[in-house]
């Protein structure tokens, strides 16, 4: 499955796109934590991708920055489990 998020603001520099999904990495200094700005974002959708073994990726330029993620479909379900025994108050538990 592939999940993309676009958006047409001014871009991410070039020498930001290659660290972006690092933790407390902010693209510049008026993005503080007193913004509500910690830099952890993009490092908790890559750890999250990453758990599900997926992948994510940006391209950016002035005007046009797109997220992509892709999720590998489910492996197939385990079989269904043995059915619960009835509840038998004589049985310990
Ligand atoms: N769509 C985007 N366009 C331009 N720059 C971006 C975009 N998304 C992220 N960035 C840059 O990447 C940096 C890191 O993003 P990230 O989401 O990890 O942290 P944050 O947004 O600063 O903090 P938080 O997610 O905790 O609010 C941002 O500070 C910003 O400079
Ligand atoms: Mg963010």
């Amino acid at each position: 499955m592939l999940l993309q998020v676009r958006d047409n603001g001014p871009g991410i520099t070039p020498e930001l796109v290659p660290r972006i999904f690092e933790r407390f990495i902010r693209g510049d200094a008026a993005r503080t934590r007193t913004e509500g700005s910690t830099g952890l974002g993009l490092s908790i959708v890559s750890a999250v991708v990453a758990a599900h073994h997926g992948k994510v990726d940006v391209t950016s330029r002035p005007g046009e920055t797109v997220f992509s993620i892709w999720l590998p479909r489910r492996q197939s379900a385990p079989g269904p489990s043995a059915p619960a025994a009835p509840y038998d108050p004589r049985v310990p538990v």
